[in-house]
């Protein structure tokens, strides 16, 4: 019995010696020192030995399962050290190293100025409402005066889709949608998207974005003063203090009287420079006073009410802030532009 532990011991140190990893250890020590190991099998003969021998292999086997044991473990500790220092060499950290620069994204400038455009008017108390972009012929033109076979209808370019609907022209659309459903007194602003049926270049695009403005009480409480200084607070909001704002006579079929209205230059202050070419002032959009056949088109009675609405284009308003030449680049996605936002 003596040569069988001899010969176990021997072979377990022998094969714990080669393995390399932590499951080669396991295998190894369910072997030679589990429940089932052949050690353990052997001790099932120690019944048969004299007691003076059975006590001698008993202590001989117990000495060997502990040199077995305790090889195993040191193999164990080897293989975990080992790692280590593997994982020290490969992940090493350098806390001086410079760190890399992780690009953020942001928001395109239209959602930026945007968002600078409704929290000008909200602070003045105006809603932010936007309604279909798909129109019929009634919310984008019948409605605001301007009736089929009108030359009004020549004033834009419109995409007529085959069912008869149109993307809408402008947003002034979304007038007639809110005063459907609301009754004044309100002041709302409508921002979105609008199409137009027209070749783009440098300053025209066939789809861009506009701002409506509405702000419509009782006849008597609203005039065009109203309309004038909420549209210079505006463009003080968006320009900067010192600009000034006019209106000049303009037609538009749903407001009477109505108006274009420009602010002054905010690059040469009024001065005249190559943006303003050279007159001081920079048209911006249409505005009035809406007119009564609106209001009725959309059941409102007439002469009870009286408003004034505006509308401009908001990538305008941008190219004026940001100093941009072309209108293409808002819809180009070209990073180099859009990276300088
Ligand atoms: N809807 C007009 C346009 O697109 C702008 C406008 C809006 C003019 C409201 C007057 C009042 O040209």
């Amino acid at each position: 019995m003596k040569n069988q532990i001899n010969d176990i011991k021997n072979r377990a140190l022998g094969e714990i010696g080669k393995v390399k990893t932590f499951e080669e250890v396991e295998v190894l020590r369910v072997k030679y020192s589990g429940r089932k190991s052949e050690l353990t099998n052997l001790l099932r003969g120690l019944k048969d030995l004299s007691p003076k021998e059975r006590k001698k292999m008993g202590e001989l086997s117990n000495q060997t399962k502990r040199v077995i044991e305790n090889e195993l473990e040191k193999k164990e500790l080897e293989i975990k050290n080992e790692e280590l220092s593997y994982i020290d060499e490969k992940e090493k950290i350098d806390v001086t190293c410079p760190g890399e620069k992780l690009e953020k994204g942001h928001l395109h400038p239209l959602t930026q100025i945007r968002y600078d455009i409704e929290e000008i008017f909200k602070s003045m108390g105006f809603l932010v409402v936007d309604d279909r972009e798909v129109e019929d012929e009634f919310h984008n033109f019948d409605a605001l005066n301007i009736p089929k076979n009108h030359p009004a209808r020549d004033m834009q370019d419109t995409f007529w889709l085959k069912n008869g609907s149109v993307p809408r022209t402008h947003t002034s659309s979304v007038q007639v949608r809110f005063m459907e459903n609301n009754k004044p007194p309100f002041r709302i602003i409508v921002p979105g998207r609008v199409y137009r049926n027209e070749n783009s270049d440098a300053t025209h695009d066939y789809n861009f974005h506009q701002v409506e403005g509405l702000m419509v009480a009782k006849s008597g409480e609203i005039t065009v003063a109203n309309s004038k200084s909420i549209i210079s607070e505006f463009m003080k909001g968006l320009f900067g203090e010192g600009t000034k704002v006019r209106l000049r006579p303009s037609y538009f079929p749903f407001v009477e009287p109505g108006f274009e209205f420009d602010a002054s230059c905010p690059y040469c202050k009024g001065e005249g420079c190559r943006i303003c070419k050279g007159c001081g002032w920079i048209e911006l959009g249409g505005a009035g006073m809406v007119n009564q056949n609106v209001f009725t088109s959309v059941g409102l009675t007439e002469d009870e009410f009286e408003g004034f609405a505006f509308g401009f284009g908001i990538e305008r308003l941008a190219m004026i802030k940001y100093g941009i030449d072309d209108i293409r680049l808002f819809h180009a996605g070209d990073l180099r532009f859009l990276e300088q936002f």
